[in-house]
């Protein structure tokens, strides 16, 4: 995959949408949007200050997406000296703060990797648990955090899929967590090579993927 061009917005809607019509190797960033979409139909906080932008790639397994776009997310917030966790699949936090989400949707022929890094923001919503990289004391400005995030996601794009599926087993956060489904509570066991989430209860082992019902206590 090469970047063919860099589309930046001053506001859109989302730029989930303006990506459809765009080709493989395009980005589109905006540097606010007035619909940001999270997923499971959630909205996406969107102020100035931030960075959201989508990647229009080769067509790839919504696994695959998540584990390419977390990687790097975290990649590049090490690299500035932010210590990062994913929560599965692909939430990155720092501690119990939100710093980054992603959205990947697939179509017939690409796939959309729609993220968004609080970068300067300096106040959220208090419902949100957000954090952003100027309040974990870095001053960084949006796109020069946008170049470091897309050299870090090509990079990590052409790496051996088993190296990078480990590190981000590695950088999963599953240490005493608990899942809600189906009206009873789980215990997480693992991730297997599908992104799936392996889960116990008395006796039974379970794998659900992020659309199925399932939250986390
Ligand atoms: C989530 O954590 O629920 C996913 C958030 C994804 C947000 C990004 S911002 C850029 C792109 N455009 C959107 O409307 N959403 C994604």
């Amino acid at each position: 995959m090469v970047i063919k061009r860099i589309i930046v917005y001053d506001s859109v809607e989302s730029t989930m949408d303006i990506a459809r019509e765009l080709d493989r190797g395009d980005v589109v960033v905006a540097l606010s949007q007035r619909r940001g979409r999270g997923r499971k139909g959630r909205e996406w906080f969107s102020p100035r200050g931030g960075l959201y932008l989508t990647i229009v790639t080769e067509r790839m397994s919504a696994c695959r997406a998540t584990i390419v776009s977390s990687v790097s997310i975290a990649r590049a917030l090490e690299k500035i000296g932010i210590k990062s966790s994913i929560k599965w699949p692909n939430d990155l936090y720092v501690e119990n703060n939100k710093i980054s989400g992603i959205l990947s949707v697939t179509t017939e022929d690409k796939t959309l990797i729609g993220i968004g890094v609080n970068v300067r923001t300096e106040k959220f919503p208090p419902d949100l648990n957000a954090t952003s990289i100027f309040l974990q004391g870095i001053n960084i400005g949006i796109f020069r955090f946008l170049s470091m995030l897309i050299d870090t996601f090509l990079n990590v794009y052409y790496e051996d899929s088993r190296v990078i599926f480990e590190e981000w087993k590695r950088r999963l956060d599953l240490r005493n967590r608990k899942v809600f489904h189906e009206n009873s509570i789980w215990d997480i066991v693992d991730v297997d090579e599908n992104c799936q989430l392996i889960i116990y209860r008395e006796g039974i082992e379970k794998r659900v993927s992020s659309t199925d019902d399932i939250k986390f206590l």
